[in-house]
C-alpha cells in the first residue's frame, strides 16, 4: 500500500478500508510515513470528511496504538466522564465523589490543562499532597473500596493520537469533527469503563461555536461508543459564557467544594447534576432521569456528597482539612479589581478570553511544558444578564505577576453590554443517546 494512494482517495471523497486506516496509523507511529503525508491526509479529512464505519475504524486504530486499561478486577457497572474542553469547567471535581457517593465505581483517568482550557488533574494538583499518580493496584483497590480514584492519563495511552493530534494543532486541522470525536473516544475507549457520559460543549469557550455543530458532533461520538459496544450518553451543555463564577485552580477546587456543599452557582450545579444522574442510570442504580436527579440533589443537600469529596482526597494523600478550611488553598500575592466602562446588562462575556486571562495570569500553560501558578486566576464577579453600573467591579484577578496589563486587558474586551434584559440561554440544549 501507497500513502500517496491512500491520500488520493479521501481528497476524492472515497471511503477508506480499515486496512487503509490501520496502514496510516500505524505507519505514522512508526515513523514509517512523514508528517507531510498525514498532514495532507488530515486536511482531506478536515474537507471530505468521513463515514460513521471510517470514524469506528480510526478510533480503533488509536486505542490498538498503545495501552488499553484493564478495569475488570473492578466490581460493577464502571462509568466514565468527559468534557469536550471548557472555561471554568470544574465539573469531574464534583461527579466523581457525587456518583461515588451512591455506590457507582467511577475509575477516572484526566488530562492536564492547555491554552484556554483548564484541566483536572492541575486543578487537584493544587490540593495540598494531593498524589495524581497512584500504582494500578491502589487504583483499583480505591474504586473497589471507595468507589472512586483519579489519575493522570498514562503517557503511554493512545500514543497514535497523542501524536496526530500535536500534528492537527499545527495543520489548522484541530476543528475537524471525524478528528476531534475518534481522537476522544479513543482515550475514553482505552480507559477501560463499561459506559461513557460525554459533556459536549457549545459557546464562546468551546471547540464547537453553534449548537448545529455541537449536536453532530455528540451524536458521532455517541455512534462511536455504540458500535463498540460501549453505552455512551451525550448532554451538550452551554459554554456561552465561562461555568460559575470562578477560573483558575485553586479558586476551582473552591467553587467544587460549594457545589458539593449545595452553595453552588445555578448553571454548574444544574449540569452536574444532569451529568451525574445520567451517569447513575448507566451504572444501573436509577431508572428514570427524576429520580437520579432528585436524589443525587438530596444527597449534595445531606452533607454526603463533601464529605465523599473529603475521603477522595483524603485516600490520594491530600490534606482533608482543606475542603473545610479553603483558604488553606494556594493563595495569590495580588487581586486586581476590573471594573466595568459601561452601564448597562451584561450581555456576553467570551469564555475563551477570560480563560486567556487566566492563562496569562499564570493559572494555564500557553505550552505544554510551562508550570503553572495554582493560586492564579479569576474571580467573575458579574455574570450575563447581571445589571451593572459603571465602575462596578465585573472581576477580580489572582496572580503573583506584578505585571497584569494584558490581562486586564483581555478581561475587560471579555465582557459585552446591552442596555436592555437579556434572555439567558439554556444550560443543557440537547441530550443524544
Ligand atoms: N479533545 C481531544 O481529546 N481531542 C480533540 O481532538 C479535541 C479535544
Amino acid at each position: 500500500m501507497r500513502m500517496v494512494d491512500v491520500i488520493e482517495k479521501k481528497k476524492h471523497g472515497g471511503i477508506l478500508s480499515q486496512d487503509e486506516i490501520d496502514f496510516v496509523v500505524q505507519g505514522y507511529v512508526n515513523g514509517e510515513i512523514p508528517d507531510y503525508q498525514v498532514s495532507a491526509f488530515l486536511m482531506a479529512v478536515y474537507f471530505k470528511g468521513m463515514a460513521k464505519r471510517e470514524i469506528a475504524d480510526l478510533t480503533l486504530a488509536f486505542v490498538n496504538s498503545g495501552d488499553k486499561n484493564d478495569l475488570s478486577s473492578i466490581q460493577g457497572i464502571k462509568v466514565d466522564k468527559h468534557s469536550s474542553g471548557g472555561v471554568g469547567d470544574k465539573l469531574s471535581l464534583v461527579i466523581i465523589p457525587l456518583v461515588a457517593s451512591v455506590g457507582v465505581p467511577v475509575a477516572k483517568m484526566s488530562g492536564r490543562g492547555l491554552g484556554h482550557t483548564g484541566g483536572t488533574i492541575d486543578k487537584l494538583e493544587s490540593i495540598e499532597g494531593f498524589k495524581t499518580v497512584l500504582d494500578k493496584e491502589t487504583f483499583i483497590e480505591n474504586v473497589n473500596r471507595h468507589k472512586m480514584a483519579i489519575v493522570s492519563q498514562s503517557s503511554n495511552l493512545t500514543p497514535a493520537d497523542k501524536k496526530i493530534y500535536a500534528l492537527r494543532d499545527v495543520t489548522a486541522t484541530v476543528d475537524s469533527i471525524p478528528l476531534i470525536a475518534s481522537s476522544i473516544m479513543s482515550k475514553k475507549i482505552a480507559s477501560g469503563a463499561d459506559c461513557i457520559v460525554l459533556d459536549v460543549k457549545v459557546g464562546s469557550g468551546a471547540f464547537m461555536k453553534s449548537i448545529a455543530e455541537a449536536v453532530e458532533l455528540a451524536r458521532t461520538m455517541v455512534e462511536i461508543g455504540k458500535s463498540l459496544n460501549k453505552k455512551t450518553i451525550a448532554i451538550v451543555t452551554d459554554m456561552s459564557q465561562p461555568l460559575g463564577h470562578e477560573v483558575g485552580n485553586a479558586n476551582e477546587v473552591k467553587e467544587a467544594i460549594q457545589i458539593l456543599k449545595g452553595e453552588g452557582a445555578e448553571d454548574e450545579t444544574t449540569i452536574a447534576l444532569t451529568l451525574a444522574s445520567y451517569m447513575a442510570i448507566l451504572g444501573g442504580v436509577f431508572e428514570d432521569f427524576a429520580t437520579a436527579y432528585a436524589e443525587l440533589d438530596r444527597i449534595i443537600k445531606s452533607g454526603r456528597a463533601v464529605e465523599k469529596f473529603k475521603e477522595l482526597v483524603r485516600i490520594q494523600g491530600g490534606n482533608p482539612e482543606v475542603i473545610d478550611n479553603p483558604n488553606m488553598l494556594p493563595q495569590s500575592k495580588y487581586h486586581i479589581e476590573v471594573r466595568s466602562s459601561e452601564s448597562g446588562y451584561v450581555s456576553a462575556i467570551d469564555a475563551e478570553k477570560i480563560g486567556l486571562t487566566a492563562m496569562l495570569l499564570g493559572a494555564g500553560r500557553a505550552k505544554k511544558d510551562d508550570v503553572i501558578d495554582f493560586s492564579a486566576g479569576v474571580t467573575m464577579l458579574k455574570k450575563v444578564g447581571d445589571k451593572v453600573d459603571k465602575g462596578d467591579v465585573l472581576c477580580i484577578l489572582h496572580t503573583n505577576s506584578a505585571n497584569a496589563q494584558e490581562a486586564i486587558a483581555i478581561c475587560q474586551r471579555s465582557y459585552s453590554f446591552s442596555t436592555g434584559e437579556i434572555k439567558l440561554s439554556n444550560y443543557i440544549h440537547e441530550i443524544i443517546q
